[in-house]
């Protein structure tokens, strides 16, 4: 009998991602949203160094990330086939560059027939595909979601949760299945983080219109699992700075994966500013890992805040509309329960003093002030 449960247990699936990964949102850099596909050995290489020297590593940002067409075939015996001409000596000269400078490294794939450029994808091809990247000591997948056939990504996604776990390498995994079926109410047995949206564009509209659909799922969020409203734009070019800050604070409030998306080769001092703030970057990373959410919101005045570990509150006061206006956090909509609270600007460093009730400040149009509130 105990044979016989012993083989059932053995022989069950693995129901959970428990790969101790992601206990805050990941952050590291992906090559998509500048490069495209145009991503070759020079670039890569050169962007390790740029992470590294740039104080975007000491900063927290330890992965860096190949997203589509790094692949071009399967070799005979089934194995990826990095393209020859973009990385004529395969990934492991970058994976080992990348760890000797103590950052991480991640591949994308499709659990498709082909990833959304056309190469080739991982449905059919898991274990082949998960060992592969174990074996050139990947840190990291990002699973994508084109030409399947045509099952539910409930299905299709734990066959390579399944296949990473079994390799013994712990692996993030990111899922990219754009939201479709609420990957938030069932991921987090999946994956390390999941997209709740569509691709983001340079766009002030594209932006905000991603904060707002991650938004309704704030409540998934936790360590181990994040909400992924997809990476960030901040540095190539398609908003103000006044903007690119706000992206980047709804970003942090949200426990949202922080994976810059430029050419950090070649980042203003603005961009790297803005990418390395320390106290942003706290919220974000705090450990107890709750989504700051859209608490308050008329006439495109909004407030958003979410609980962190050391009992103060991070919020955000947005102003979605054009011309400058005065908003107000209530302490009592933010679940600040006592009457005084000291507030401190993260954009400014500064401390701007105690306020009783609630705190007003003037924002930018399509800015923000982002707080912390210590109930005093
Ligand atoms: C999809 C994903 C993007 C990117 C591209 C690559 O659109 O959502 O993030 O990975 O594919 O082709």
């Amino acid at each position: 009998m105990w044979k016989f449960v012993l083989l059932l247990a053995l022989s069950a699936p693995v129901l959970a991602i428990n790969n101790g990964l992601g206990r805050t949102p990941q952050m590291g850099w992906n090559s998509w949203n500048h490069f495209h596909c145009g991503i070759n050995e020079e670039l890569i290489m050169q962007t390790i160094d740029a992470v590294n020297s740039s104080g975007l590593r000491d900063a927290g940002y330890k992965y860096v990330n190949l997203d589509d067409c790094w692949q071009v075939s399967r070799f005979p015996n089934k194995t990826i086939m990095p393209d020859p001409k973009a990385f004529p000596h395969g990934l492991t000269p970058l994976i080992d560059h990348a760890h000797s400078l103590g950052l991480l490294f991640g591949v994308y794939s499709e659990a498709g027939y082909k990833t959304c450029a056309g190469r080739p994808g991982s449905l059919g091809y898991e274990v082949v595909d998960a060992n592969t990247y174990a074996s050139w000591k990947v840190d990291y997948l990002k699973y994508d979601n084109c030409y399947t056939d045509h099952t539910k990504p409930e299905v299709r996604y734990p066959v390579m949760r399944d296949a990473l776990n079994k390799t013994g390498r712990p692996i993030f995994y990111s899922m990219c299945e754009w939201g479709v079926d609420n990957p938030a109410t069932w991921a987090a047995a999946v994956g390390n983080s999941w997209r709740t949206t569509g691709d983001i564009g340079d766009s002030w509209n594209s932006m905000i219109g991603k904060a707002d659909q991650n938004d309704k799922w704030w409540s998934y969020a936790k360590p181990g699992g994040w909400n992924d409203p997809d990476m960030l734009e901040v540095g190539n070019g398609g908003m103000s700075k006044t903007e690119y800050i706000t992206h980047f604070s709804l970003w942090c409030l949200m426990k949202s994966p922080l994976l810059v998306g430029c050419d950090v080769r070649n980042m203003s001092q603005d961009t790297l500013t803005i990418l390395t703030n320390k106290e942003a970057i706290a919220v974000n990373q705090d450990p107890l890992g709750v989504q700051g959410h859209k608490v308050n919101s008329s006439n495109n005045l909004e407030v958003w805040a979410g609980p962190l570990s050391n009992k103060t509150v991070a919020a955000i006061l947005l102003n979605r509309g054009t011309t400058k206006e005065k908003i107000t956090m209530d302490f009592k909509s933010v679940n600040i329960t006592s009457s005084k609270a000291a507030i401190r600007d993260l954009w400014q460093h500064k401390d701007l003093g105690t306020f009783t009730d609630s705190f007003m400040t003037d924002v930018d149009p399509h800015g923000v002030v982002f707080v912390t509130a210590k109930p005093q």
